[in-house]
Protein backbone atom coordinates (compact mmCIF):
# COMPACT_ATOMS: atom_id res chain seq x y z
CA UNK A 1 0.00 0.00 0.00
CA UNK A 2 1.54 3.29 -1.30
CA UNK A 3 0.15 6.94 0.43
CA UNK A 4 -0.70 9.45 -2.24
CA UNK A 5 -1.11 13.20 -1.37
CA UNK A 6 -3.01 14.84 -3.72
CA UNK A 7 -3.66 18.63 -4.22
CA UNK A 8 -5.89 20.64 -6.04
CA UNK A 9 -4.99 23.91 -7.21
CA UNK A 10 -7.18 26.06 -4.85
CA UNK A 11 -10.04 27.91 -6.21
CA UNK A 12 -10.16 32.11 -5.91
CA UNK A 13 -12.95 33.23 -3.22
CA UNK A 14 -14.74 35.34 -5.42
CA UNK A 15 -17.60 33.58 -6.77
CA UNK A 16 -18.73 30.39 -7.96
CA UNK A 17 -15.97 28.77 -10.36
CA UNK A 18 -17.17 27.41 -13.94
CA UNK A 19 -16.62 23.87 -15.37
CA UNK A 20 -13.52 24.76 -16.98
CA UNK A 21 -12.14 25.89 -13.77
CA UNK A 22 -13.44 22.40 -12.42
CA UNK A 23 -11.84 20.48 -15.29
CA UNK A 24 -8.99 21.74 -15.10
CA UNK A 25 -8.20 21.01 -11.49
CA UNK A 26 -10.28 19.60 -8.63
CA UNK A 27 -12.16 17.25 -10.93
CA UNK A 28 -9.28 15.02 -12.56
CA UNK A 29 -8.00 15.29 -9.05
CA UNK A 30 -10.69 13.92 -7.40
CA UNK A 31 -10.70 11.23 -10.32
CA UNK A 32 -7.14 10.19 -8.82
CA UNK A 33 -8.06 10.34 -5.62
CA UNK A 34 -10.84 8.24 -5.85
CA UNK A 35 -8.93 5.81 -7.79
CA UNK A 36 -6.16 5.41 -5.47
CA UNK A 37 -8.30 4.75 -2.50
CA UNK A 38 -9.84 2.14 -4.50
CA UNK A 39 -6.42 0.68 -5.44
CA UNK A 40 -6.15 0.22 -1.64
CA UNK A 41 -4.13 3.15 -0.95
CA UNK A 42 -3.85 5.47 1.67
CA UNK A 43 -4.68 9.09 0.25
CA UNK A 44 -4.87 12.47 1.57
CA UNK A 45 -6.90 14.68 -1.09
CA UNK A 46 -6.43 18.41 -0.25
CA UNK A 47 -8.18 21.41 -1.94
CA UNK A 48 -9.06 24.60 -0.02
CA UNK A 49 -10.55 28.55 -0.80
CA UNK A 50 -8.07 31.19 -1.75
CA UNK A 51 -9.34 33.71 0.04
CA UNK A 52 -6.75 36.75 -0.38
CA UNK A 53 -5.65 39.80 -2.92
CA UNK A 54 -7.26 42.66 -4.24
CA UNK A 55 -10.15 40.20 -6.14
CA UNK A 56 -11.53 39.52 -2.91
CA UNK A 57 -11.73 42.97 -1.65
CA UNK A 58 -12.95 44.23 -4.64
CA UNK A 59 -15.72 40.83 -4.55
CA UNK A 60 -16.39 41.97 -1.21
CA UNK A 61 -17.41 45.64 -1.95
CA UNK A 62 -19.30 44.80 -4.50
CA UNK A 63 -21.39 42.48 -2.58
CA UNK A 64 -21.20 45.07 0.37
CA UNK A 65 -19.89 43.15 2.43
CA UNK A 66 -17.10 42.58 5.00
CA UNK A 67 -14.55 40.98 3.15
CA UNK A 68 -13.97 38.35 6.25
CA UNK A 69 -17.62 37.85 6.07
CA UNK A 70 -17.75 37.51 2.21
CA UNK A 71 -15.64 34.73 2.20
CA UNK A 72 -16.75 32.85 5.00
CA UNK A 73 -20.29 32.95 2.75
CA UNK A 74 -18.00 32.17 -0.33
CA UNK A 75 -16.14 29.07 1.81
CA UNK A 76 -18.99 27.79 2.68
CA UNK A 77 -20.99 27.83 -0.48
CA UNK A 78 -17.75 26.62 -2.24
CA UNK A 79 -17.89 23.88 -0.03
CA UNK A 80 -21.33 22.75 -0.44
CA UNK A 81 -21.40 22.69 -4.52
CA UNK A 82 -17.90 20.03 -4.18
CA UNK A 83 -19.89 18.08 -1.99
CA UNK A 84 -22.68 17.89 -4.99
CA UNK A 85 -19.98 17.71 -7.16
CA UNK A 86 -18.91 14.65 -5.49
CA UNK A 87 -15.32 15.96 -4.94
CA UNK A 88 -13.62 13.85 -2.20
CA UNK A 89 -11.94 16.36 -0.36
CA UNK A 90 -10.34 14.62 3.39
CA UNK A 91 -10.07 18.56 3.80
CA UNK A 92 -11.49 21.39 2.10
CA UNK A 93 -9.63 24.62 4.02
CA UNK A 94 -9.75 28.26 4.00
CA UNK A 95 -5.85 29.84 2.80
CA UNK A 96 -7.28 32.58 5.34
CA UNK A 97 -7.26 30.30 8.31
CA UNK A 98 -5.15 30.74 11.33
CA UNK A 99 -3.02 27.39 10.15
CA UNK A 100 -1.67 29.50 7.37
CA UNK A 101 -1.21 32.85 8.73
CA UNK A 102 1.19 31.00 11.06
CA UNK A 103 3.08 28.74 8.61
CA UNK A 104 3.19 31.35 6.19
CA UNK A 105 4.75 33.81 9.07
CA UNK A 106 7.36 31.05 9.55
CA UNK A 107 7.97 30.30 6.03
CA UNK A 108 8.81 33.95 5.46
CA UNK A 109 10.84 34.06 8.57
CA UNK A 110 13.20 31.22 8.29
CA UNK A 111 13.55 32.32 4.19
CA UNK A 112 14.70 35.72 5.86
CA UNK A 113 17.10 33.64 8.24
CA UNK A 114 18.76 32.11 5.36
CA UNK A 115 19.51 35.54 4.10
CA UNK A 116 16.82 34.83 0.86
CA UNK A 117 14.55 37.91 1.32
CA UNK A 118 15.85 41.56 0.64
CA UNK A 119 13.64 45.35 1.60
CA UNK A 120 13.10 47.14 -1.45
CA UNK A 121 11.95 50.81 -1.14
CA UNK A 122 9.15 51.55 -4.30
CA UNK A 123 7.18 54.19 -5.00
CA UNK A 124 3.19 53.97 -5.37
CA UNK A 125 0.01 55.97 -5.30
CA UNK A 126 -1.27 56.58 -2.11
CA UNK A 127 -4.98 58.03 -1.58
CA UNK A 128 -5.47 59.98 1.15
CA UNK A 129 -9.28 60.55 1.01
CA UNK A 130 -8.88 56.33 1.22
CA UNK A 131 -6.20 56.32 3.59
CA UNK A 132 -3.95 53.87 1.78
CA UNK A 133 -2.26 52.63 -0.93
CA UNK A 134 -3.46 51.45 -3.86
CA UNK A 135 -2.83 48.38 -5.77
CA UNK A 136 -2.69 49.42 -10.05
CA UNK A 137 -6.70 48.07 -10.59
CA UNK A 138 -7.85 50.57 -7.70
CA UNK A 139 -6.29 53.37 -10.10
CA UNK A 140 -8.55 54.90 -13.22
CA UNK A 141 -7.67 57.58 -15.60
CA UNK A 142 -6.90 59.33 -18.47
CA UNK A 143 -4.60 56.90 -21.04
CA UNK A 144 -1.89 59.25 -21.94
CA UNK A 145 -1.73 57.04 -25.39
CA UNK A 146 -5.67 56.92 -26.76
CA UNK A 147 -7.40 59.19 -24.57
CA UNK A 148 -10.11 56.71 -23.08
CA UNK A 149 -11.03 58.47 -20.08
CA UNK A 150 -11.17 54.64 -17.86
CA UNK A 151 -7.54 53.38 -18.27
CA UNK A 152 -6.57 51.27 -15.08
CA UNK A 153 -3.21 51.68 -13.27
CA UNK A 154 -1.76 48.83 -15.41
CA UNK A 155 -3.18 48.88 -18.70
CA UNK A 156 -5.88 50.72 -20.98
CA UNK A 157 -8.30 48.27 -22.23
CA UNK A 158 -8.98 50.42 -24.99
CA UNK A 159 -6.02 50.69 -26.92
CA UNK A 160 -3.93 48.06 -24.69
CA UNK A 161 -0.74 50.27 -24.03
CA UNK A 162 0.96 48.92 -20.51
CA UNK A 163 0.91 51.62 -18.00
CA UNK A 164 1.66 53.12 -14.76
CA UNK A 165 -0.20 54.24 -12.27
CA UNK A 166 1.85 57.95 -12.82
CA UNK A 167 1.19 57.69 -16.53
CA UNK A 168 -2.88 58.34 -16.49
CA UNK A 169 -3.59 61.98 -16.69
CA UNK A 170 -6.24 63.23 -14.05
CA UNK A 171 -5.72 59.35 -11.93
CA UNK A 172 -8.48 58.58 -9.42
CA UNK A 173 -9.17 56.25 -6.83
CA UNK A 174 -11.69 53.24 -8.02
CA UNK A 175 -12.81 52.79 -4.24
CA UNK A 176 -13.56 56.85 -3.29
CA UNK A 177 -13.27 58.34 -6.78
CA UNK A 178 -10.81 60.57 -5.05
CA UNK A 179 -8.01 62.59 -7.48
CA UNK A 180 -6.05 63.60 -4.08
CA UNK A 181 -3.56 60.81 -4.83
CA UNK A 182 0.33 61.15 -4.08
CA UNK A 183 3.35 58.91 -4.86
CA UNK A 184 4.69 58.21 -1.61
CA UNK A 185 7.66 55.39 -0.69
CA UNK A 186 6.72 52.33 0.77
CA UNK A 187 9.18 49.29 1.71
CA UNK A 188 8.46 45.59 0.12
CA UNK A 189 9.93 41.88 1.20
CA UNK A 190 11.68 40.41 -1.61
CA UNK A 191 11.89 36.89 -2.12
CA UNK A 192 16.04 36.08 -3.42
CA UNK A 193 14.55 33.80 -6.05
CA UNK A 194 17.29 34.74 -8.31
CA UNK A 195 19.67 32.42 -5.80
CA UNK A 196 17.68 29.60 -6.19
CA UNK A 197 17.49 29.35 -9.94
CA UNK A 198 20.36 26.88 -10.43
CA UNK A 199 18.57 24.75 -8.03
CA UNK A 200 15.00 24.65 -9.47
CA UNK A 201 16.37 24.40 -12.75
CA UNK A 202 18.26 21.46 -11.57
CA UNK A 203 15.41 19.80 -10.25
CA UNK A 204 13.02 20.74 -12.92
CA UNK A 205 15.63 19.08 -15.25
CA UNK A 206 15.16 15.76 -13.48
CA UNK A 207 11.54 14.85 -13.82
CA UNK A 208 11.75 13.45 -17.35
CA UNK A 209 7.90 11.84 -16.59
CA UNK A 210 6.69 15.28 -16.49
CA UNK A 211 3.31 16.00 -18.67
CA UNK A 212 5.57 17.71 -21.72
CA UNK A 213 2.93 20.64 -21.29
CA UNK A 214 4.14 21.31 -18.10
CA UNK A 215 7.79 20.99 -18.23
CA UNK A 216 7.59 23.35 -21.66
CA UNK A 217 5.83 26.04 -19.88
CA UNK A 218 8.67 25.43 -16.65
CA UNK A 219 11.59 25.89 -19.17
CA UNK A 220 10.12 28.82 -20.78
CA UNK A 221 9.77 30.80 -18.03
CA UNK A 222 13.32 29.71 -16.09
CA UNK A 223 14.95 30.33 -20.04
CA UNK A 224 12.97 33.16 -20.65
CA UNK A 225 14.00 35.59 -17.43
CA UNK A 226 10.49 36.38 -15.90
CA UNK A 227 10.41 33.17 -14.04
CA UNK A 228 12.76 33.17 -11.31
CA UNK A 229 13.83 36.85 -11.15
CA UNK A 230 13.86 38.19 -7.50
CA UNK A 231 9.82 38.13 -6.43
CA UNK A 232 8.02 41.10 -3.86
CA UNK A 233 6.00 38.79 -1.56
CA UNK A 234 4.46 42.00 0.29
CA UNK A 235 1.60 43.99 -0.67
CA UNK A 236 0.29 47.55 0.69
CA UNK A 237 -3.87 46.09 1.67
CA UNK A 238 -5.43 45.51 4.58
CA UNK A 239 -7.03 41.78 3.89
CA UNK A 240 -4.30 39.29 4.02
CA UNK A 241 -1.59 37.69 6.50
CA UNK A 242 -0.04 39.98 8.21
CA UNK A 243 3.89 40.67 7.63
CA UNK A 244 5.30 39.03 10.85
CA UNK A 245 9.16 37.56 11.46
CA UNK A 246 7.90 34.05 12.92
CA UNK A 247 5.53 35.25 15.25
CA UNK A 248 7.26 38.68 15.85
CA UNK A 249 6.89 42.10 14.34
CA UNK A 250 8.62 42.73 11.34
CA UNK A 251 10.08 46.22 11.83
CA UNK A 252 8.94 48.48 9.01
CA UNK A 253 6.37 45.88 7.68
CA UNK A 254 3.67 47.29 9.83
CA UNK A 255 0.05 47.20 8.20
CA UNK A 256 1.47 45.28 5.11
CA UNK A 257 0.15 41.74 3.95
CA UNK A 258 1.55 38.81 1.93
CA UNK A 259 1.08 38.58 -0.88
CA UNK A 260 -1.46 35.89 -2.08
CA UNK A 261 0.22 33.99 -4.31
CA UNK A 262 3.00 33.72 -1.61
CA UNK A 263 0.60 32.16 0.84
CA UNK A 264 -1.62 30.50 -1.31
CA UNK A 265 0.48 27.70 -2.36
CA UNK A 266 1.19 27.48 1.55
CA UNK A 267 -2.31 26.69 2.33
CA UNK A 268 -1.40 23.14 0.91
CA UNK A 269 0.38 22.42 3.94
CA UNK A 270 -2.05 24.43 6.16
CA UNK A 271 -4.71 22.56 4.69
CA UNK A 272 -3.55 19.22 6.23
CA UNK A 273 -2.93 20.69 9.86
CA UNK A 274 -7.04 21.94 9.57
CA UNK A 275 -7.54 18.21 8.72
CA UNK A 276 -5.73 17.40 12.07
CA UNK A 277 -7.50 20.28 14.33
CA UNK A 278 -10.42 19.22 12.59
CA UNK A 279 -10.43 15.76 14.08
CA UNK A 280 -10.54 14.44 10.65
CA UNK A 281 -6.80 13.39 11.16
CA UNK A 282 -3.97 12.57 13.56
CA UNK A 283 -1.08 13.41 11.66
CA UNK A 284 -0.50 15.98 9.22
CA UNK A 285 4.00 15.89 9.33
CA UNK A 286 3.32 12.30 8.35
CA UNK A 287 2.34 13.52 4.46
CA UNK A 288 4.56 16.32 4.87
CA UNK A 289 7.69 16.19 6.33
CA UNK A 290 10.41 14.10 4.59
CA UNK A 291 11.75 13.54 8.45
CA UNK A 292 8.56 12.72 9.85
CA UNK A 293 7.41 10.09 7.11
CA UNK A 294 6.54 11.88 4.20
CA UNK A 295 9.71 10.56 2.43
CA UNK A 296 7.59 7.98 1.34
CA UNK A 297 4.42 9.93 0.12
CA UNK A 298 4.12 10.43 -3.54
CA UNK A 299 2.91 14.07 -3.79
CA UNK A 300 0.73 14.90 -7.12
CA UNK A 301 -0.89 18.50 -7.66
CA UNK A 302 -3.69 19.13 -10.78
CA UNK A 303 -4.18 22.25 -12.04
CA UNK A 304 -4.93 24.67 -14.81
CA UNK A 305 -1.53 25.56 -17.41
CA UNK A 306 -1.80 29.40 -15.79
CA UNK A 307 -0.95 28.07 -12.44
CA UNK A 308 1.99 26.20 -13.90
CA UNK A 309 4.63 28.63 -13.13
CA UNK A 310 3.71 29.23 -9.65
CA UNK A 311 3.88 26.16 -8.89
CA UNK A 312 6.85 24.81 -10.60
CA UNK A 313 8.71 27.45 -9.50
CA UNK A 314 7.66 30.27 -7.02
CA UNK A 315 6.68 27.73 -4.46
CA UNK A 316 9.23 24.86 -4.75
CA UNK A 317 11.42 28.37 -4.40
CA UNK A 318 9.91 28.87 -0.92
CA UNK A 319 10.37 25.58 -0.28
CA UNK A 320 13.44 24.73 -1.12
CA UNK A 321 15.01 28.26 -0.19
CA UNK A 322 13.65 27.02 3.15
CA UNK A 323 16.38 24.38 3.46
CA UNK A 324 13.85 22.15 5.73
CA UNK A 325 12.35 18.96 5.54
CA UNK A 326 9.18 19.48 3.56
CA UNK A 327 7.82 17.71 0.95
CA UNK A 328 8.31 19.02 -2.77
CA UNK A 329 5.89 17.85 -5.26
CA UNK A 330 7.02 14.51 -7.53
CA UNK A 331 4.34 14.72 -9.99
CA UNK A 332 2.26 18.17 -12.08
CA UNK A 333 -0.28 17.25 -14.15
CA UNK A 334 -1.56 20.47 -15.62
CA UNK A 335 -4.04 21.14 -18.16
CA UNK A 336 -5.10 23.36 -20.93
CA UNK A 337 -8.25 24.99 -21.27
CA UNK A 338 -11.96 24.09 -21.71
CA UNK A 339 -13.87 27.06 -24.11
CA UNK A 340 -17.58 27.51 -24.08
CA UNK A 341 -19.65 27.25 -27.32
CA UNK A 342 -16.91 29.55 -29.45
CA UNK A 343 -15.67 31.22 -27.05
CA UNK A 344 -14.15 30.99 -23.64
CA UNK A 345 -15.51 30.54 -20.00
CA UNK A 346 -15.54 33.71 -18.36
CA UNK A 347 -16.21 34.76 -14.47
CA UNK A 348 -15.63 38.24 -15.14
CA UNK A 349 -18.15 38.04 -17.92
CA UNK A 350 -20.34 35.29 -16.35
CA UNK A 351 -20.27 33.48 -19.52
CA UNK A 352 -20.65 29.66 -19.52
CA UNK A 353 -21.96 26.88 -17.26
CA UNK A 354 -21.78 27.35 -13.63
CA UNK A 355 -20.77 24.72 -10.92
CA UNK A 356 -24.39 25.73 -9.39
CA UNK A 357 -25.78 25.80 -12.39
CA UNK A 358 -24.92 22.81 -13.79
CA UNK A 359 -25.73 21.02 -10.55
CA UNK A 360 -29.40 22.96 -11.16
CA UNK A 361 -30.31 20.99 -14.06
CA UNK A 362 -28.29 17.65 -13.77
CA UNK A 363 -27.06 15.51 -11.17
CA UNK A 364 -23.42 15.40 -10.89
CA UNK A 365 -22.44 12.39 -12.68
CA UNK A 366 -23.68 13.34 -15.93
CA UNK A 367 -21.35 16.71 -15.91
CA UNK A 368 -18.25 14.33 -14.25
CA UNK A 369 -18.53 12.08 -17.30
CA UNK A 370 -18.92 14.62 -20.08
CA UNK A 371 -16.00 16.66 -18.49
CA UNK A 372 -13.62 14.01 -17.82
CA UNK A 373 -14.18 11.91 -21.04
CA UNK A 374 -13.36 15.75 -22.73
CA UNK A 375 -10.62 16.62 -20.60
CA UNK A 376 -7.92 19.49 -22.32
CA UNK A 377 -5.05 17.39 -21.93
CA UNK A 378 -3.08 17.48 -25.24
CA UNK A 379 -5.04 20.53 -26.31
CA UNK A 380 -7.53 22.79 -25.58
CA UNK A 381 -11.18 21.47 -25.84
CA UNK A 382 -14.96 23.23 -26.05
CA UNK A 383 -17.94 22.12 -24.44
CA UNK A 384 -21.24 22.47 -26.95
CA UNK A 385 -24.57 21.80 -26.14
CA UNK A 386 -24.59 19.28 -29.27
CA UNK A 387 -21.88 17.39 -28.26
CA UNK A 388 -22.30 17.55 -24.45
CA UNK A 389 -26.31 15.86 -25.51
CA UNK A 390 -24.67 12.83 -27.98
CA UNK A 391 -22.67 11.69 -25.76
CA UNK A 392 -23.75 11.93 -22.24
CA UNK A 393 -26.91 10.25 -24.36
CA UNK A 394 -24.69 7.81 -26.01
CA UNK A 395 -22.00 6.43 -23.44
CA UNK A 396 -24.47 6.76 -20.36
CA UNK A 397 -28.20 5.90 -21.31
CA UNK A 398 -27.12 3.67 -24.41
CA UNK A 399 -24.12 1.73 -23.14
CA UNK A 400 -24.06 1.38 -19.69
CA UNK A 401 -27.76 2.53 -18.25
CA UNK A 402 -29.25 0.40 -21.01
CA UNK A 403 -27.11 -2.17 -20.28
CA UNK A 404 -28.07 -2.47 -16.34
CA UNK A 405 -31.05 -2.48 -16.98
CA UNK A 406 -31.69 -4.58 -19.94
CA UNK A 407 -29.97 -7.29 -18.08
CA UNK A 408 -31.90 -6.94 -14.54
CA UNK A 409 -35.23 -6.50 -16.58
CA UNK A 410 -35.14 -9.52 -18.26
CA UNK A 411 -33.98 -11.49 -15.31
CA UNK A 412 -36.52 -10.31 -13.83
CA UNK A 413 -39.24 -11.12 -16.12
CA UNK A 414 -37.88 -14.19 -16.81
CA UNK A 415 -36.54 -15.65 -13.85
CA UNK A 416 -36.73 -13.77 -10.64
CA UNK A 417 -35.34 -11.15 -8.59
CA UNK A 418 -32.28 -13.56 -7.72
CA UNK A 419 -29.23 -14.46 -9.85
CA UNK A 420 -29.84 -17.81 -11.61
CA UNK A 421 -28.77 -20.97 -11.98
CA UNK A 422 -27.16 -22.60 -15.08
CA UNK A 423 -23.81 -24.15 -16.47
CA UNK A 424 -20.78 -22.92 -15.62
CA UNK A 425 -19.23 -20.47 -18.00
CA UNK A 426 -18.01 -21.55 -21.41
CA UNK A 427 -15.83 -20.88 -24.60
CA UNK A 428 -18.20 -17.37 -25.21
CA UNK A 429 -17.76 -16.21 -21.83
CA UNK A 430 -14.37 -16.75 -21.38
CA UNK A 431 -13.28 -15.04 -24.79
CA UNK A 432 -14.58 -12.38 -23.10
CA UNK A 433 -13.11 -12.26 -19.43
CA UNK A 434 -9.94 -12.45 -21.87
CA UNK A 435 -11.14 -9.44 -23.37
CA UNK A 436 -11.88 -7.42 -20.49
CA UNK A 437 -8.77 -8.69 -19.15
CA UNK A 438 -6.82 -6.83 -21.45
CA UNK A 439 -8.94 -3.38 -21.27
CA UNK A 440 -8.68 -3.43 -17.36
CA UNK A 441 -4.78 -3.52 -17.66
CA UNK A 442 -5.25 -0.75 -20.22
CA UNK A 443 -7.73 1.47 -18.06
CA UNK A 444 -5.39 0.46 -14.67
CA UNK A 445 -2.38 1.66 -16.46
CA UNK A 446 -4.05 5.18 -18.25
CA UNK A 447 -5.77 5.98 -14.38
CA UNK A 448 -2.31 5.62 -12.80
CA UNK A 449 -0.61 7.65 -15.54
CA UNK A 450 -3.50 10.25 -14.57
CA UNK A 451 -4.38 9.84 -18.63
CA UNK A 452 -7.46 11.22 -18.09
CA UNK A 453 -9.20 10.78 -21.59
CA UNK A 454 -7.45 7.67 -22.67
CA UNK A 455 -9.14 6.29 -19.24
CA UNK A 456 -12.91 7.32 -19.66
CA UNK A 457 -11.89 5.76 -23.30
CA UNK A 458 -11.03 2.45 -21.58
CA UNK A 459 -13.48 2.41 -19.26
CA UNK A 460 -16.24 2.83 -22.28
CA UNK A 461 -14.70 -0.19 -24.11
CA UNK A 462 -15.25 -2.17 -20.98
CA UNK A 463 -19.01 -1.07 -20.82
CA UNK A 464 -19.10 -1.84 -24.46
CA UNK A 465 -17.68 -5.15 -24.61
CA UNK A 466 -21.00 -6.41 -22.42
CA UNK A 467 -23.34 -4.98 -24.70
CA UNK A 468 -21.34 -7.03 -27.63
CA UNK A 469 -21.23 -10.02 -25.42
CA UNK A 470 -25.10 -9.59 -24.94
CA UNK A 471 -26.34 -8.45 -28.49
CA UNK A 472 -24.33 -11.85 -29.74
CA UNK A 473 -25.45 -14.66 -27.07
CA UNK A 474 -28.71 -12.97 -26.78
CA UNK A 475 -29.96 -14.76 -23.93
CA UNK A 476 -33.64 -13.55 -25.03
CA UNK A 477 -33.31 -15.87 -27.90
CA UNK A 478 -31.65 -18.67 -26.25
CA UNK A 479 -33.93 -18.51 -23.26
CA UNK A 480 -36.49 -20.03 -25.96
CA UNK A 481 -34.60 -23.33 -26.77
CA UNK A 482 -32.37 -23.78 -23.66
CA UNK A 483 -33.86 -21.79 -20.62
CA UNK A 484 -30.44 -23.19 -18.27
CA UNK A 485 -27.97 -21.62 -21.42
CA UNK A 486 -29.58 -18.29 -20.80
CA UNK A 487 -29.50 -18.44 -17.09
CA UNK A 488 -25.66 -18.76 -17.13
CA UNK A 489 -25.78 -15.62 -19.64
CA UNK A 490 -27.73 -13.39 -17.21
CA UNK A 491 -25.57 -14.06 -14.45
CA UNK A 492 -22.71 -12.91 -16.17
CA UNK A 493 -24.43 -10.05 -17.07
CA UNK A 494 -25.52 -9.24 -13.48
CA UNK A 495 -21.84 -9.72 -12.52
CA UNK A 496 -20.95 -7.41 -15.39
CA UNK A 497 -23.35 -4.92 -13.63
CA UNK A 498 -21.57 -5.44 -10.42
CA UNK A 499 -17.86 -5.39 -12.16
CA UNK A 500 -19.29 -2.18 -13.46
CA UNK A 501 -20.58 -0.47 -10.21
CA UNK A 502 -16.72 -1.24 -8.88
CA UNK A 503 -15.20 0.05 -12.04
CA UNK A 504 -16.87 3.40 -12.81
CA UNK A 505 -17.11 4.37 -9.19
CA UNK A 506 -14.05 7.12 -9.71
CA UNK A 507 -15.20 8.50 -12.79
CA UNK A 508 -19.28 8.17 -11.58
CA UNK A 509 -19.97 7.54 -8.11
CA UNK A 510 -23.51 8.16 -7.55
CA UNK A 511 -24.49 5.92 -10.19
CA UNK A 512 -22.33 3.54 -9.61
CA UNK A 513 -23.09 3.48 -5.65
CA UNK A 514 -26.62 2.76 -7.20
CA UNK A 515 -25.41 0.46 -9.69
CA UNK A 516 -23.68 -2.12 -6.32
CA UNK A 517 -26.75 -1.33 -3.96
CA UNK A 518 -29.01 -2.47 -6.62
CA UNK A 519 -26.98 -5.45 -7.29
CA UNK A 520 -27.09 -6.07 -3.37
CA UNK A 521 -23.38 -6.06 -3.73
CA UNK A 522 -21.26 -5.87 -0.31
CA UNK A 523 -18.12 -6.49 -1.95
CA UNK A 524 -17.02 -3.59 -4.05
CA UNK A 525 -13.24 -4.39 -3.93
CA UNK A 526 -11.30 -3.38 -6.80
CA UNK A 527 -10.81 -6.91 -9.10
CA UNK A 528 -7.41 -8.27 -8.58
CA UNK A 529 -8.67 -10.84 -12.05
CA UNK A 530 -11.90 -10.54 -14.05
CA UNK A 531 -12.18 -14.20 -14.07
CA UNK A 532 -13.25 -14.76 -10.50
CA UNK A 533 -14.62 -11.02 -10.63
CA UNK A 534 -17.61 -12.75 -12.73
CA UNK A 535 -18.75 -15.05 -10.30
CA UNK A 536 -18.92 -13.33 -7.08
CA UNK A 537 -22.69 -12.81 -7.37
CA UNK A 538 -23.53 -16.99 -7.20
CA UNK A 539 -26.94 -18.38 -7.84
CA UNK A 540 -29.70 -17.57 -5.59
CA UNK A 541 -27.86 -13.65 -4.88
CA UNK A 542 -31.11 -11.52 -4.54
CA UNK A 543 -31.21 -8.14 -6.42
CA UNK A 544 -32.83 -5.68 -7.29
CA UNK A 545 -33.68 -3.45 -11.25
CA UNK A 546 -32.57 0.11 -10.23
CA UNK A 547 -34.34 2.89 -10.92
CA UNK A 548 -33.61 4.58 -14.33
CA UNK A 549 -29.58 5.49 -13.86
CA UNK A 550 -28.90 7.51 -16.54
CA UNK A 551 -31.68 9.43 -18.51
CA UNK A 552 -31.87 10.92 -21.86
CA UNK A 553 -31.34 14.39 -22.67
CA UNK A 554 -33.54 15.19 -25.14
CA UNK A 555 -33.61 18.11 -27.85
CA UNK A 556 -35.82 20.66 -26.10
CA UNK A 557 -33.51 20.33 -22.84
CA UNK A 558 -30.77 21.05 -25.40
CA UNK A 559 -32.11 24.33 -27.20
CA UNK A 560 -33.50 25.59 -24.43
CA UNK A 561 -30.39 25.35 -22.18
CA UNK A 562 -28.29 26.34 -25.09
CA UNK A 563 -30.21 29.78 -24.90
CA UNK A 564 -30.59 29.60 -21.45
CA UNK A 565 -26.79 29.97 -21.02
CA UNK A 566 -26.08 31.97 -24.00
CA UNK A 567 -26.46 35.04 -22.00
CA UNK A 568 -24.06 36.08 -19.19
CA UNK A 569 -25.46 35.51 -15.38
CA UNK A 570 -26.43 38.40 -13.72
N1 LIG B 1 -6.49 30.57 -6.90
C1 LIG B 1 -5.59 30.24 -7.96
C2 LIG B 1 -6.37 30.09 -9.26
O1 LIG B 1 -7.53 29.79 -9.21
C3 LIG B 1 -4.84 28.96 -7.68
C4 LIG B 1 -3.99 29.00 -6.47
S1 LIG B 1 -3.17 27.54 -6.33
C5 LIG B 1 -2.10 27.75 -5.06
O2 LIG B 1 -5.80 30.25 -10.32
F1 LIG B 1 -1.06 27.08 -5.26
F2 LIG B 1 -1.77 28.96 -4.92
F3 LIG B 1 -2.65 27.36 -3.98
ZN1 LIG C 1 -5.37 53.95 -24.35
Amino acid sequence: MARHLITSAIPYINGIKHLGNLVGSQLPADLFARYMRARGNEVLFLCATDEHGTPAELAAAKAGKPVADYCAEMHHVQAEIAKGFNLSFDHFGRSSSPQNHALTQAFAGRLADMGLIREVVEEQVYSNADGRFLPDRYIEGTCPNCGFDSARGDQCDNCTKQLDPTDLIDARSTISGSTDLEVRETKHLYLRQSELKDDIATWIGSKHDWPLLTTSIAKKWLTDGDGLQDRGITRDLDWGIPVKKGADDWPGMEGKVFYVWFDAPIEYIASAQEWVDAGKGTDWERWWRTDKGADDVTYTQFMGKDNVPFHTLSFPATILGSQEPWKLVDYIKSFNYLNYDGGQFSTSRGRGVFMDQALDILPSDYWRWWLLSHAPESSDAEFTWENFQTDVNKDLADVLGNFVSRITKFCRSKFSEAVPEGPDYGPAEDALIADLTTKLAEYETHMAAMEVRKSAADLRAIWVLGNEYLQSVAPWTTFKTDPDQAAMQVRMGLNLCRLYGVLSSPFIPDASAEILAAMGASDATWPDDIASAVTVLQAGHAFTVPEITFRKITDDERTQWAEKFAGTRD
